[in-house]
């Protein structure tokens, strides 16, 4: 595999799709691979169709935790692996930090240590990105942001404030792989700080 593989990562709300579309903009003459999870794929419309729309409680967290997987299995088998055996640049909103960050928090009444079983989980098998960018956004305002559309399941303060501090936590953990970049600044601002850390890989890599 000789291409960059960067995530893009965040609570809802924290703006990091809008700084993908601008990225997206400023990248088009290169190999470049945009991609999301969930996908739009047939799991990725069933998780949003079954799970995102509404909670479906506790005994449905452990099934929405294998779909997610499940989606970004066939997500990295059918895309992310041959575009970086190409050497694409490949961007994902979002990838296994969401769920780590998010299934962290869904699980935790369920199992004893859902942050670590869920890393394992994919340790094996799955591709580690050589950048994440954390979105950094405090939630109470993530959730304003996002007040405009119909809200859906994660989009609340309570929610978010758990899943923001185990994003937090991943960061502090691996400094190398992450950059926190602060969200609350202009969209166009955020995206420059984003695009300038992937040309510094890319221009790094390149010359290795
Ligand atoms: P989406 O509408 O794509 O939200 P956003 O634009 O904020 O990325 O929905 C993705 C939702 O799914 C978001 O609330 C995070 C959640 N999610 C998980 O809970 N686990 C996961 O593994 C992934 C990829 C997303």
């Amino acid at each position: 595999m000789v291409g960059i593989l960067v995530t893009l990562e965040g609570i809802d709300g924290s703006g990091k799709t809008t700084a993908a579309r601008i990225l997206e903009g400023r990248l088009r003459d290169r190999d470049v691979l945009f991609t999301a999870e969930p996908t739009p794929g047939e799991i990725g419309r069933l998780i949003r169709k079954e799970h995102l729309a509404q909670d479906r409680g506790p005994s449905r967290r452990m099934e929405e935790l294998f779909l997610f997987v499940a989606d970004h299995a066939q997500h990295l088998y059918q895309r992310i692996i041959p575009a970086l055996d190409r050497g694409a640049l490949v961007i994902s909103d979002r990838y296994t930090d969401s769920r780590v960050a998010y299934q962290g928090v869904t699980l935790q009444d369920i199992l004893p240590e859902p942050i670590q079983w869920i890393r394992e989980l994919h340790r094996p098998w799955s591709v580690d990105p050589h950048l994440t960018i954390l979105f950094r956004l405090d939630p109470a305002l993530a959730v304003e942001r996002c007040r405009t559309r119909p809200r859906e399941r994660f989009e609340h303060e309570a929610i978010l404030t758990q899943v923001a501090r185990i994003f937090d936590r991943l960061a502090q953990e691996e400094p190398r792989r992450f950059l926190v970049i602060d969200a609350e600044a202009e969209g166009e601002e955020v995206a420059e700080r984003a695009l300038s850390a992937i040309l510094e890989l890319a221009a790094s890599r390149i010359s290795l």
